[in-house]
């Protein structure tokens, strides 16, 4: 049987969508150079999922490497989550990101064609909107301005991943725009695992509620929201994974190009999460108002239609399991997979 490569499987969603492909009964290969996860998080997969899940610690930059993997195993299709994702790490090292994100990905489809594979599933971001032209956001808003250069390889590789397939109808390719993914597995062995200060909400609150931290600093109230706190559209990390295996689900029906917004079409305030987490935790959680972040919009929020509409997929879990969730795995592994 065919399989499926998830490149930056070892991570955050990847190792979460691994989970959710193996339980739908896909064949699963795994590539990571665990730049920034560790393989403990697989193990923990294999512990759910009772399956082994073969593994390579590789680099997309790596040609060789991925020509080993593409020799030795029968790859069908692609999940590329591999890829740098600080904002603000991108913007000190511009170089770093284009490199390690563009040009592995070039490399990775480079290999993928002369593999005669071309299926590949991208994971994009609700960042190529911008400051959106409107809310809420369907595909058809237009693409914006990006603030960093995170934003920018997400931007560029769309539109390259885009060029390919016009190129070539052979090829299938689809973008997946995620919103802001938060919570964990339900069982609590597996979830995200920052480096150093955490720069996103969620795994920041859990390390305050955890004692790691001393307050949340709250980035502005000052925006045209209902309480002037940022509004998100925050999703289920197994939510975000099953949406994948719908998308492989697509790929298999020679979908050409298609791009979905993943997001559950719900706006959440920073002060709403802290809220929601306090209530459904029983855990209290200071916070300081701070000045704005540089590069943060006020709004961002899916319309989420057409995926419901053309992949079948809807989210299920709302912020109260997304708040539960989350802090189930941060209080079982205070360090994360360092215990
Ligand atoms: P993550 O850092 O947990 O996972 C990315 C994985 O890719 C890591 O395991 C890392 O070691 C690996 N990796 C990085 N560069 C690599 C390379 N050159 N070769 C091989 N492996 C490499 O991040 P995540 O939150 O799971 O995000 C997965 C994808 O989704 C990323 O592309 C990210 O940009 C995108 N995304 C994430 C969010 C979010 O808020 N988490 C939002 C939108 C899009
Ligand atoms: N925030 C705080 N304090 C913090 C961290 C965040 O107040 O310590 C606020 C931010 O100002 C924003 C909201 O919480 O209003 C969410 O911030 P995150 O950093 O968690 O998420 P962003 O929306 O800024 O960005 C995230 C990812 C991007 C991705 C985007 C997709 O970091 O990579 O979601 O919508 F592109």
């Amino acid at each position: 049987m065919s399989k499926i490569l998830v490149t930056g499987g070892a991570g955050f969603i990847g190792s979460h969508t691994v989970v959710e492909l193996q339980t739908a009964g896909y064949d699963v290969v795994v590539l990571d150079n665990l730049s920034n996860s560790c393989e403990k998080s697989l193990e923990r997969v294999e512990a759910i999922t009772g399956k082994k899940v073969p593994f390579y610690k590789a680099d997309i930059l790596d040609r060789e490497a991925l020509e080993n993997v593409f020799t030795k195993e029968d790859i069908n299709a692609v999940i590329h989550f591999a890829g740098l994702k600080a904002v603000g790490e991108s913007v000190a090292k511009p170089w770093e990101y284009y490199e390690n994100n563009i040009a592995g990905t070039l490399t990775l489809v480079d290999v993928m064609r002369k593999h005669n594979c071309k299926n590949i599933i991208f994971s994009s971001s609700a960042t190529v909107y911008g400051d959106p032209a409107f809310i809420p956001i369907t595909e058809e808003c237009p693409k914006g301005q990006c603030t960093n250069p995170y934003g920018w390889t997400k931007s560029m590789l769309e539109q390259i991943l885009s060029d390919i397939q016009k190129a070539d109808n052979e090829w299938n390719v689809i973008l997946l725009r995620y919103f802001n993914p938060i919570g964990a597995h339900k069982s609590g062995t597996m979830g995200e695992n920052p480096n150093g200060i955490p720069n996103n909400l969620m795994p920041y609150i859990t390390q305050v509620a955890v004692g790691k931290r001393d307050h949340l600093g709250v980035f502005g109230n000052d925006y045209d929201t209902h309480d002037g706190t940022g509004v998100r559209d925050y999703i289920h990390v197994v939510d975000l994974a099953i949406g994948h295996v719908k998308a492989i689900k697509k790929l298999e029906e020679n979908a050409g190009l298609k791009i979905y917004n993943l997001g559950t079409g719900h706006g959440y305030s920073v002060l709403d999460i802290v809220k929601n987490f306090e209530e459904a935790n029983g855990v209290k959680i200071p916070y300081e108002i701070q000045a704005r972040r540089p590069g943060d919009i006020a709004t961002c929020y899916s319309d989420a239609t057409l995926a419901k509409e053309e992949l079948g997929w809807e989210a299920q879990y709302g912020i109260k399991e997304m708040c539960e969730d989350s802090w189930r795995w941060q209080k079982n592994n205070p360090n994360g997979y360092e215990d």
